[in-house]
């Protein structure tokens, strides 16, 4: 297919607005930092030559008050419990939008019309197919690997068969490319390690039903979709689908931001989406709840657990650095978890004691005062359960949701005329200068 997506949107964030200045006091001089001001009207003091005139650098560990970007993809108001992708309330689109409509706006800027999207999901489908030579990789995995790996190396693995001097016309084909074949990757890494034979892509089916037919099918019978866990998938991979400067998006544009290629970029922040505080969230849970259920059930131990310190013990599912409120993607989740396991007629114990534990938390104190809230990840896993899909591809799933607006995010800071090479300064706290001593005198 050498069909092009026609209407793309200037990949660019619009500018901040210049909006008056910030005064700093610094050994007794007073400087003035210029304020930007965002659409939704959040402010930024813009600290970029505040070195350049004071020598001094600011100090944010874990970046929780550092802007690193302008950006126009995704805002998020966390006191609000707000979530909107170019715009749209995340409410919105869930249930209503397709996630490859999704992954159309976030990435080109617009909803597409529906010449657009015939388009794209054409694309979509006639680029699912990965290099059989691509194939031959997974002989090389025992068959214990975590899927997270197989993915990142996949997709790093890409840019070897599609690299960027390789000139093309269609400067969004290893856009097209990486959202075609990420599915296919993610199911044959889990029937490698069933040791199942790989079921490749079908061009009759749509984006998610094909990928949950690769995972489920065998060669020796037919296998159909079930309609509640296509629509399912489709949901979720919609929540997922970009939540602005998190930890592995902020990876894709630190690793993009030196010119590396997309499938590099990508890669990288499917290794940030990996870690329990972030996307690895989701397995964590489950495997929280297990053990809560194999501990018999007292889940009132685990709230008192998590809030002692010393234990190290955290309630996985809760918590947020963005949302001091409830996270909208939990709420959308929690009513979902229900609606499929019932129509899916699954009963999981699981389920009640994630309702019992958050009944339980969302009055305590301890996570009242720190405002300490389900987060996305706490119900996606026991959706994922119910539909038969393991633990292990939990955070797999993640990723497939995340790479539109990961890819959205590589190519905004690409076409960023501000982007420079992201590379933080630090203030050093270690031994000053000192002699060479050799080895023999020490
Ligand atoms: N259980 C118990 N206490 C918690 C939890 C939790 N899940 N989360 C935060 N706290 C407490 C902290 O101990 C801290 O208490 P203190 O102020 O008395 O020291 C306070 O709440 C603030 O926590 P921080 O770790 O400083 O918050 P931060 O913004 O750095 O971390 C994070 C956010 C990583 C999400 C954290 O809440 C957490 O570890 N949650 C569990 C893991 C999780 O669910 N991650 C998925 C996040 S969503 C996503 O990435 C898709």
């Amino acid at each position: 297919m050498s069909q092009q997506t026609t209407t793309v949107n200037p990949a660019a964030p619009t500018p901040a607005e210049a909006s008056g200045t910030a005064k700093l006091i610094l050994d007794g001089q007073e400087y003035e930092l210029p304020v930007v001001i965002g659409t939704e009207g959040e402010k930024g003091i813009d600290i970029s030559q505040l070195r350049a005139h004071t020598g001094a650098i600011t100090l944010d560990p874990g970046y929780g008050n550092t802007g690193a970007c302008e950006s126009s993809i995704t805002f998020i108001d966390g006191e609000a419990g707000i979530l909107r992708y170019r715009g749209y309330p995340i409410e919105d689109l869930a249930g209503k939008a397709r996630f490859t409509e999704i992954c159309f706006l976030l990435i080109f800027g617009h909803l597409p019309s529906s010449g657009e999207l015939e388009r794209f999901e054409s694309r979509l489908t006639h680029h699912s197919l990965i290099h059989e030579d691509m194939k031959k990789f997974f002989e090389g995995f025992p068959s214990s690997a975590h899927p997270m790996a197989m993915l990142s190396s996949m997709v790093a693995s890409l840019s070897a068969y599609y690299p960027d001097h390789v000139k093309t016309d269609d400067i969004d084909l290893n856009v097209v490319r990486l959202l075609a074949k990420a599915p296919t990757i993610a199911a044959f890494s889990y029937k490698k390690s069933i040791g199942q034979p790989f079921v490749y892509p079908r061009n009759d089916l749509t984006y998610c039903s094909n990928f949950l037919h690769m995972m489920f099918a065998v060669p020796a019978e037919p296998y159909t979709v079930k309609p509640v866990t296509e629509r399912a998938l489709d949901l979720l991979l919609i929540l997922h689908a970009d939540h602005e400067q998190n930890c592995s998006t902020s990876t894709v544009r630190m690793v993009g931001s030196s010119q590396a290629n997309l499938f590099a970029s990508i890669s990288s922040g499917v290794c940030a989406l990996w870690g329990p505080l972030h996307g690895g969230a989701n397995q964590a849970v489950i495997e929280m709840l297990e053990r809560i259920k194999a501990d018999g059930g007292d889940y009132k131990k685990y709230v008192e657990m998590a809030k002692d310190k010393s234990s190290n013990f955290r309630l996985m599912g809760f918590g947020h650095r963005v949302y001091k409120n409830f996270d909208p993607r939990a709420r959308i989740l929690k009513k979902m978890a229900d609606d499929v396991l019932g129509e899916l007629g699954v009963k999981d114990p699981l389920l009640e004691i994630a309702k019992a534990l958050e009944e339980i938390a969302l009055h305590d104190d301890f996570f009242v005062s720190r405002k300490l809230y389900p987060n996305v990840d706490f119900y996606s896993g026991i959706i994922y359960r119910a539909m038969g899909l393991p633990t292990n591809l939990f955070t797999v799933l993640f990723a497939l949701g995340r790479l539109p607006g990961w890819i959205a995010h590589w190519r905004e800071m690409v076409h960023d005329p501000k982007t420079r090479i992201n590379r933080p300064r630090q203030v050093y706290t270690g031994a000053t200068e000192r002699p060479y001593v050799p080895v023999e005198d020490r």
